[in-house]
């Protein structure tokens, strides 16, 4: 790399210094999700509408009572499961997406509550006939934290659903990032196999369902945007 032009009266340490707090740009996920949520609902975004299509699908055939949404974000699917549940509890990292959701969404049956999955789920509530996860992985290194503790929260016999970016389209190099005044912000991101999935869900007692993969408009000849799994809690 070249080095910064030296200017009078400015040390080298302290060019450099300025140099990589212009060029660190990596902003944690809570502060890009928080940057994030005044454009997340208003810009075309194919990824977030799929996985809208992809929820309504599969969760229409099943039934629950309890829900907990990690990742709830602005609400896209908030409302959608309080109407079919008795309660859900809806979890984010984010301040400033889930209080999008707060402002869109009334229903008494709902609990907004900030938690950082990767961390113990100390998030009050009762446990769940179904746990939702969508587009949320990808910023989670540690898939076993996450299906352990969905394993504890779950009754028995209930669902864990997750829906993410498909790793086809992580192989070639796509990541959660949004348009801002200053630029592209792309997001720290983790890339996980299906067969990531498949364990972590066999080392926690989950057996799959129901695997299925999203194309954009429906064009099985490109490559999968999505991919679900509806997973059971084993008895
Ligand atoms: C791409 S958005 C998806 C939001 C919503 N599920 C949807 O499908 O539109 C990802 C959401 O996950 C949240 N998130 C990311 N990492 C998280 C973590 N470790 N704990 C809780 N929420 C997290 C972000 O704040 C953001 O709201």
């Amino acid at each position: 790399m070249q080095k910064p032009a030296r200017s009078k009266g400015t040390c080298y340490a302290e060019t450099l210094t300025r140099v990589s707090a212009k060029y660190s740009t990596m902003r944690s996920v809570r502060q890009s999700y928080n940057s994030w949520s005044a454009t997340y609902d208003l810009v075309e975004n194919k990824t977030r509408d799929l996985e809208a299509r992809a929820c309504r699908e599969i969760l229409s055939g099943i039934s629950f009572e309890t829900v907990i949404e990690l990742g709830c974000g602005t609400g896209k699917n908030t409302e959608w499961l309080a109407e079919r549940a008795k309660h859900v509890t809806a979890i984010d990292l984010s301040e400033e997406m889930q209080a999008v959701a707060r402002q869109k969404i009334n229903a008494v049956n709902v609990s907004f509550k900030l938690a950082d999955i990767k961390e113990p789920w100390n998030f009050a509530g009762e446990n769940a006939d179904l746990i939702t996860c969508s587009l949320i992985l990808e910023h989670i290194d540690n898939l076993d934290v996450v299906f352990e503790q969905a394993a504890e929260r779950l009754n028995t016999g209930g669902h864990f659903y997750v829906c993410e970016l498909h790793p086809f389209k992580q192989y070639a190099g796509t990541k959660a990032r949004f348009e801002t005044d200053a630029g592209l912000q792309v997001l720290e991101c983790f890339t996980h196999n299906v067969s990531d999935y498949f364990h972590a869900a066999r080392a926690n007692e989950f057996s799959l369902v129901r695997l299925e993969e999203w194309f954009d408009d429906e064009n099985q000849t490109t490559m999968p945007r999505l991919i679900s799994f509806l997973f059971e809690r084993s008895p």
